[in-house]
């Protein structure tokens, strides 16, 4: 069934009320309204209606087993939708909310348990959009809403984004330009003996461990199958992916230069045209070669590559290159604040694969999987 999705241009700081106001009533209604938050768009529905948070599933094509993040308006609200709620969950509430973090807890029982596919926990955040501020106020109902995408593809952080994927399948757009941190939230588990860090994000992991001394953090990207009760679906392997191949390339400059030059021509001949996202500082070194490129920012400026990197992998599909080697983001063990939050995201979108530049085998390597996936897709 098709629906005639509503665009609504409103001002990122002060939204027209007649805007906000046909959105929330389109919320109370049990319809799908996406809007902006400050980390990427999502896809609402009222978190009391199961009915309603099903039309979410069903438009994004989300595996029923995926939990959504419960939005509210503010901290006020949190009793209403969580349980056993440890005093560390208030700290950080008023330290970081609004903001880019996602606090899972015991969940109420007046919530559906669609939301939190089955499980008793829930994930609650307050963002700091004001234009989600301002439905989340005027529809005065928590609001589930993950990601405005349809499932594995790049979080959108443009309304233009989200009309790509989900134009006829949900209602209302809010368009408030594009948002400003474009990675999606940090997610931390406060059910557990140890608070659990589940997602890198938005909110570092420095500024949280000030709060939080004992944050467990995980040593690569955590990665769950699709059939294992996951801790947190998010942490499916293949994720924020583009339609293209991603293979990540970590190593020094100097190597993966000499890496490209030996590989692109390879890839080349076997007819596949290649996308290469790398950062400003080595766009000079690979203007030569025969490649699609797109540069994601300065290394040293992680906050604007988080701001791009979803627009720029959608752009590489857009180019319609069949192979993406994408460079890693900082070194690995040292990563800080949004670089391991990026890093996560590019691991998901190679589904794991990443290669070492130097090692001598790494362009057979490289081979090996391209062949490989050749060969999953003609199945
Ligand atoms: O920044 C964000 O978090 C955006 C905006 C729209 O708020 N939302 C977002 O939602 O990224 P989504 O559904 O794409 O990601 C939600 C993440 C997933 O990794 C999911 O598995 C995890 O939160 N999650 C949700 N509920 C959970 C729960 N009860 N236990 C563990 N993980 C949960
Ligand atoms: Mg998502």
């Amino acid at each position: 069934m098709t629906i005639a999705t509503q665009v609504f241009h409103v001002d990122p700081v002060h939204p027209d009320p007649a805007a906000i106001a046909a959105a929330a009533q389109a919320l109370v209604e049990g319809c799908l309204v996406a809007f902006p938050t400050e980390t990427v768009y999502g896809l609402g529905a009222d978190a009391l209606n199961a009915q309603a948070v099903e039309r979410i599933f069903i438009a994004k094509q989300r595996p029923f087993s995926d939990p959504l993040i419960v939005h509210l308006a503010s901290l006020v609200q949190l009793e209403s939708v969580a349980v056993e709620i440890p005093a560390i969950a208030y700290a950080l509430a008023e330290r970081f909310w609004p903001g880019p973090l996602t606090l899972v807890l015991r969940r109420h029982s007046r919530v559906p348990p669609i939301v939190s596919a089955g499980r008793d926990t829930v994930a609650v955040r307050v963002p700091a959009h004001p234009v989600a501020l301002a439905l989340l106020r005027a529809c005065a109902l928590p609001v589930a809403a993950p990601s405005a995408n349809l499932f594995s593809r790049p979080s959108p952080t443009t309304a233009q984004h989200v009309l790509d994927d989900l134009n006829g399948r949900i209602h209302i757009v809010l368009d408030a330009g594009p948002t400003s941190i474009g990675l999606e939230s940090t997610v931390i588990d406060l059910t557990q003996s140890a608070p659990r860090l589940l997602r890198p994000g938005g909110a570092t992991v420095d500024a949280l461990r000030t709060l939080l001394p004992d944050l467990r953090t995980p040593e690569a990207p955590l990665v769950t199958s699709e059939t294992e009760g996951a801790v947190s679906p998010g942490t499916l392997l293949k994720h924020c992916s583009p339609r293209a191949q991603v293979v990540l390339l970590m190593g020094e400059a100097e190597a993966a230069l000499h890496f490209l030059r030996k590989v692109v021509p390879m890839l080349i001949e076997r007819g596949m045209r290649v996308g290469l996202l790398i950062f400003d500082e080595e766009a000079p070194n690979v203007a030569n070669l025969p490649a699609t490129l797109v540069t994601a920012g300065s290394q040293r400026d992680p906050a604007g590559v988080a701001r791009r990197l979803f627009a720029r992998l959608r752009a590489l599909d857009r180019l319609g290159v069949d192979v993406i080697l994408a460079r890693t983001m900082g070194q690995e063990s040292t990563r800080t604040g949004l670089e391991m939050a990026i890093h996560d995201r590019l691991f998901r979108a190679a589904e794991g694969r990443i290669l070492d530049v130097a090692a001598p085998d790494a362009p057979d390597l490289l081979l090996g999987h391209l062949s490989q996936l050749k060969e999953e897709r003609e199945r």
